[in-house]
């Protein structure tokens, strides 16, 4: 057994009450009331740091919450990996779903993880994965065996649209300098098939308000006569995707990458059952874009959902009213090619052109993110391939994801360096729901892997 593997065994309910006590401070970006508890988080995460070993550590101030910044340089000639993850948390609710509450952390076992899963918010994304690299910085001194040079940024704004961090590396660029960006906030395809991450979609999110009568009304008086901007609102929607499950927007496709059938024939041959798929989600039937198998629907094709709905009488009974406004959270996924300022205006355009003279539309756009698709022979992708051979003893397929990470193609732009999406999270660790959790296997492999990934990339740069 490797040295590191020995330290590894020997350290596995320390890793684990550490990670613990992180997880109990409530770092929910999106929510000012939680201001002091992500800056906590910043603090606790830099403190882990510096027991791991780096040699210089500060916690950059941003225009938001602060990224924290390490390095260990052991020698300049040598390749240096920089580490991104993040800090900062989805907000927990519906908290009355959580079977514990969401920032007291407990060990419990699942069918899928036997072994045991930790459950909170953030177990899996992406305190419990960010941490995995903390961890494996400090097998990797404690054993003597960092092959190179290191560097970690870790941000707190991930979940809200890590807009202060692009600010960061815009200043940063020589400071940020690498050979390779390594990430875990990903998933795999489960403990018995690896997978690594080649792609991530893009995003548009918008918030659309449909406004009829100046005041609220009574719905029997006015009943029928005035626009109900909840029916508007609802029939527009409506509109945005056509019987195939298509996107009516006018020019929404036109960008969209389209996959040649080898590539599609590749994808398919990642392990799949549609029969577990359904059963896991207590679902009768699927659904999606005609013409597109799910795997593909949730990865290599845009979306468009509503994300939240809301207006008029919600309380207990009944209220008989037309409600003066309505409103909705709307998010487009995006793949390659498909740019999201553009789409946010297509967007627009059409739903403005499809509200009746009845109503008035307004629509703000949110924050947005670009796609991204790495190439599966470079360095840092065989590294990592090679990395997950050896520890699940199986090779990794690579599959690309449906979910996003904005800033890995900012990090393209303006460092000009490719990330390697080595995640280890399975899609069933209900990140952003209610009793979020991430396996113990999982995050014992992670640590484990993540050092030989080092190993591989130095050797593979020499
Ligand atoms: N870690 C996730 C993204 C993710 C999860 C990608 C699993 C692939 C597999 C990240 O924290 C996240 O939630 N991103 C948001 C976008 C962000 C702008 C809020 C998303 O995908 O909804
Ligand atoms: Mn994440
Ligand atoms: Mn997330």
């Amino acid at each position: 057994m490797s040295d590191q593997k020995k330290y590894i065994d020997k350290n596995k309910d320390k890793f684990l009450n550490e990670l613990i006590e992180l997880l109990k401070i409530p770092s929910i970006s999106a929510d000012s009331a939680y201001k002091g508890d992500v800056l906590k988080t910043a603090d606790a995460v830099a403190a882990s740091l510096k027991e791991a070993g780096v040699d210089n550590l500060e916690i950059c101030e941003t225009p938001g919450y602060p990224i924290v910044y390490a390095e260990k340089m052991v020698d300049p000639s040598l390749p240096t990996v920089l580490v991104y993850g993040h800090y900062d948390v989805q907000p927990p609710d519906p908290v009355e779903l959580w079977t514990s509450g969401p920032f007291e952390p407990v060990v419990k076992k699942t069918d899928i993880h036997p072994e045991g899963a930790v459950f909170a918010r953030g177990a899996c994304d992406d305190k419990g994965q960010m941490y995995m690299h903390v961890k494996a910085l400090e097998v990797m001194n404690q054993t003597n065996s960092l092959p190179c040079n290191v560097k970690f940024m870790i941000e707190g704004e991930e979940e809200i649209g890590s807009e202060n961090l692009g600010w960061f590396v815009s200043r940063n660029q020589e400071k940020l300098k690498c050979d390779v960006i390594l990430i875990s906030d990903t998933g795999i395809l489960s403990n018995d098939n690896p997978s690594i991450t080649t792609g991530l979609r893009g995003l548009s999110y918008v918030e659309v308000k449909v406004t009829g009568p100046n005041r609220d009304l009574h719905s029997g008086l006015y009943g029928g006569a005035v626009a109900n901007p909840i029916n508007i609102l609802s029939q527009m929607i409506a509109k945005l995707q056509d019987e195939n499950n298509k996107i009516t927007i006018p020019g929404f496709y036109d960008k969209v990458e389209v996959l040649s059938t080898e590539e599609r024939a590749e994808m398919a041959k990642a392990p799949f059952s549609l029969d577990a798929y359904k059963k896991a989600l207590d679902l009768s039937d699927i659904h999606g874009e005609e013409g597109y198998t799910t795997m593909e629907r949730n990865s290599i094709r845009p979306t468009l959902d509503v994300n939240g709905i809301w207006g008029g009488y919600t309380g207990e009974g009944a209220k008989t009213v037309i409600a003066s406004e309505a409103h909705a959270k709307i998010s487009m996924r995006l793949v390659p090619h498909q740019d999201p300022d553009e789409i946010t205006e297509l967007f627009t355009k059409y739903f403005k052109s499809i509200a009746p003279a009845s109503v008035k539309v307004e629509v703000t756009p949110h924050h947005g993110g670009d796609p991204y698709v790495s190439p599966t022979d470079n360095p840092g992708y065989l590294a990592a391939s090679k990395a997950m051979e050896e520890t699940y003893g199986k090779k990794p397929v690579p599959v690309r994801s449906g979910g996003s990470i904005p800033i890995v193609a900012l990090f393209e732009r303006e460092l000009g360096v490719k990330s390697i999406l080595l995640g280890f999270g399975l899609d069933s660790d209900a990140i952003h729901s209610p009793n979020e959790h991430y396996g113990l296997f999982n995050f014992y492999k992670g640590i484990e892997t993540i050092p030989l990934f080092y190993k591989n990339f130095v050797e593979l740069k020499k």
